[in-house]
């Protein structure tokens, strides 16, 4: 734990715990992290866009880096499998490793929007990559597995560990990740292991989480994440990657009481931050602290500030 002035915590993560919390809500994750749903989609989708005007189908957005949008709607990505594309290998990565897949939910959109010949899942928790290879959908699109290299059949490597120190992949084309990287502990260090495993050219794509988020628990109890802002991992990134996409929102996700903030979190597996046990007086206090983020209509907002960022390996 790190203490800063005015009593500020900031914890370190406690990676056993993060693993017990996050294999706790496997089950439950997918039907409460709405956010996190709409981060891999947005993430996916600006991939999507990157790759088109790759191959010049579609014009490059001149909004497209530091774009601030405000935007609070949760939509979902539309499916690609657009046979022809496949055919171009427009969407297709030889090797792609995603770190931190949890209940899988952007390991599911990968499967159904690209192509590849290896793709390595990697989480520390054991139980996430028993829950990932549960689903069973592990084959190459019928329409473009015969687009694969020769001996190649689009295989799905599991790769358990803590990222930070697990020997990552080589020759990597795609680095992808939703919402993992604020629970490392160096994240410099694992960029710049990231960029070392990839290819030239190769891409990082992946979401965190800014300075914001989670501002009203910080505020109660003194505990955060150690979260950078959205200069500082450009600032980072811009050392040894061309920055293609960066965007930063904020999104309030609105509840009824403070006990169902606590539950959501739960349920998310967020609550990783710490182990006591809550008594009833520290579930009324932080009742009571809650109550001063009230919005007008009677709702107590739980403050998600989810960043963006899509980058090229110089
Ligand atoms: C919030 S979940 C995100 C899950 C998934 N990426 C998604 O799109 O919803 C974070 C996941 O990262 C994993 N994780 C956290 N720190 C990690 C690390 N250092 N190495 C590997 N996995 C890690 C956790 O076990 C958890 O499954």
């Amino acid at each position: 734990m790190i203490y800063l002035k005015h009593g500020m915590k900031l914890s370190m993560p406690n990676k056993e715990l993060i693993k017990k919390k996050f294999s706790k809500s496997l089950a439950t994750y997918e039907k409460n992290a709405i956010v996190q749903i709409y981060m891999a989609d947005l993430l996916l989708q600006e991939l999507v866009h990157f790759l088109d005007c790759r191959v010049g189908q579609s014009p490059p957005r001149n909004d497209i880096k530091n774009k601030n949008s405000k935007s609070h709607v949760i939509a979902r990505h539309h499916a690609l499998h657009d046979v022809e594309a496949i055919q171009e290998k427009k969407y297709y990565f030889d090797k792609i490793l995603e770190i931190g897949c949890g209940a899988g939910l952007l390991t599911k959109q990968i499967l159904k929007d690209f192509n590849f010949s290896e793709f390595f899942v990697n989480d520390m928790s054991e139980d996430s990559l028993n829950y990932v290879k549960s689903f069973q959908i592990f084959t190459p699109h019928p329409a473009s597995s015969h687009l694969l290299p020769q001996g190649a059949k689009g295989q799905l490597k599991l790769r358990c560990g803590d990222c930070e120190n697990i020997k990552l992949p080589t020759d990597l084309d795609l680095v992808i990740s939703n919402a993992t990287f604020q629970w490392v502990e160096d994240f410099p260090s694992l960029l710049n292991k990231i960029h070392s495993s990839l290819k030239s050219q190769g891409i990082l794509a992946f979401t965190t989480f800014g300075e914001q988020n989670f501002h009203q628990i910080k505020t109660i109890t003194g505990k955060s994440l150690n979260y950078y802002n959205q200069k500082k991992i450009e600032n980072m990134l811009s050392k040894s990657f061309k920055i293609i996409y960066s965007n930063s929102e904020i999104i309030n996700v609105e509840f009824d009481s403070a006990y169902e903030i606590l539950k959501h979190l739960k349920l998310c597996g967020v609550n990783a931050l710490e182990q006591t046990k809550w008594t009833k007086k520290d579930l009324n206090d932080f009742e009571g602290k809650y109550n001063n983020f009230i919005t007008s209509n009677g709702k107590l907002p739980l403050t998600y500030q989810p960043m963006y960022f899509i980058a090229q390996k110089l």
